[in-house]
């Protein structure tokens, strides 16, 4: 059983705190990205598995073994690293190779391995080229091959597709994850980039400055942000967010700002608090519609400012109350700058933030 967990791990660098108190519990065979923007702590946790760096509190175990003073080769893990390197004077099998032929693995069994791995990266038929006569992405097929070959029982994966062009690296990623299925082996996968983690995560751990802010499928750090942070990093062109002021009683609250006014989400009806305080709301770009919208909405009132069109949808900058709103509606509409737009959004879409805590209100049951 390889799973990784983190029990209460923190790692110092003098003054530093690059991962302060991680508690996470990674499954067996399954994707696992961690994500979060530079410097919060990714490569440190996963160099902390790798056994590259040491731990400065907590136990880290793979599968029941806990792993914190355990050597590097006995963990029985492979990484591969943002900026490999492949010895330019070796054939790709050779390449493929090195890393058995140092552990003394018999030739038979590494003839085999490397067969495989070539087979599976579809890099056969450049086996005995050198590395510089291969493109960017057979590259680095060939550094993902370096760790098959190893049969690890976790994977360990830092920003591996961050050389590659953009078509490249949405090539690599579909490749990554048929080896994943392929393999069925536990997958750890470092990246800042939260579409790579969208599109690739089983779960996803998001992190921010060395602390651990929610760990969930996509579906759910998309529906159910914990706090702001994950609701404005998860999600692309980010979710807006506005200051509004509980008013009214009873049936009628109703959240209002400059521009914006809100029936209270059933949702977040035993949440909303008293009148008089204020709540952040959260809307994102693709939630707001313009035109006729069934049921209770959201209203937001802004001009268009800049309209990007992207084909089948366009993307409008406008602004509201001084404040940006971004939007992504139908290009059937035609918007203009300078239209005075209004947008709805469907109430079970709105999220709420305390703005004292930036914790999401608690959701609760909706009767209808
Ligand atoms: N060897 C080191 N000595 C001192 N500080 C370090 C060391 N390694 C990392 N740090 C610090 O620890 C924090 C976390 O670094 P880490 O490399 O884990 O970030 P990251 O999330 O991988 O970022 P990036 O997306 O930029 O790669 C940063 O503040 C970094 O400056
Ligand atoms: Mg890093």
């Amino acid at each position: 059983m390889a799973t990784v967990t983190f029990e209460n791990v923190s790692k110092r660098f003098g003054d530093v705190v690059a991962v302060d108190d991680l508690n996470l519990d990674i499954r067996d065979a399954e994707f696992m990205v961690l994500v979060g923007p530079s410097g919060c702590g990714k490569t440190t946790s996963l160099r902390m598995i790798a056994g590259l760096e040491e731990i400065t509190a907590g136990t880290l175990r793979i599968g029941e073994r806990v792993i914190n003073d355990v050597p590097p080769k006995d963990r029985d893990i492979a990484m591969v690293f943002q900026s490999y390197a492949l010895y330019p004077h070796m054939s790709i099998r050779d390449n493929l190779a090195f890393g058995l032929k140092l552990r003394h693995v018999p030739k038979a069994q590494i003839d085999a391995r490397v067969k495989e791995a070539a087979a599976i990266l579809d890099l056969t038929r450049y086996i005995d080229r050198k590395p510089r006569e291969l493109s960017g992405g057979q590259r680095q097929r060939v550094a993902l091959g370096r760790a098959i070959v190893r049969e690890p029982a976790v994977f360990l994966m830092d920003e591996p597709l961050s050389n590659l062009d953009a078509k490249l690296r949405v090539e690599t990623r579909a490749n990554i994850l048929r080896l994943h299925q392929r393999l069925n082996t536990t997958f750890v996968y470092v990246t800042h980039d939260q579409i790579e983690a969208m599109t690739m995560g089983s779960r996803i751990a998001v992190m921010n400055e060395g602390r651990l802010q929610q760990v969930g499928t996509p579906q759910e750090l998309y529906d159910r942000p914990i706090n702001r942070f994950v609701a404005g990093f998860i999600g692309s062109p980010a979710m807006n967010f506005t200051t509004v002021e509980v008013g009214g009683s009873g049936d009628n609250i109703t959240l209002t700002g400059p521009n914006i006014t809100i029936p209270v989400p059933p949702q977040f009806h035993e949440s909303i608090g008293t009148t008089g305080r204020s709540l952040i709301v959260g809307y994102r770009p693709e939630h707001l519609q313009l035109g006729p919208v069934a049921g209770a909405t959201a209203v937001v009132n802004a001009k268009a400012e800049v309209v990007e069109y992207l084909g089948n949808e366009e993307l409008i900058h406008a602004s509201g109350a001084n404040r940006d709103i971004v939007a992504i509606v139908d290009s059937a509409y035609r918007v203009r700058p300078g239209d005075m737009l209004e947008l709805r959004v469907p109430l079970e879409k709105v999220q709420l933030f305390d703005p004292d805590t930036n914790f999401a209100l608690p959701f609760g049951a909706v009767n209808n």
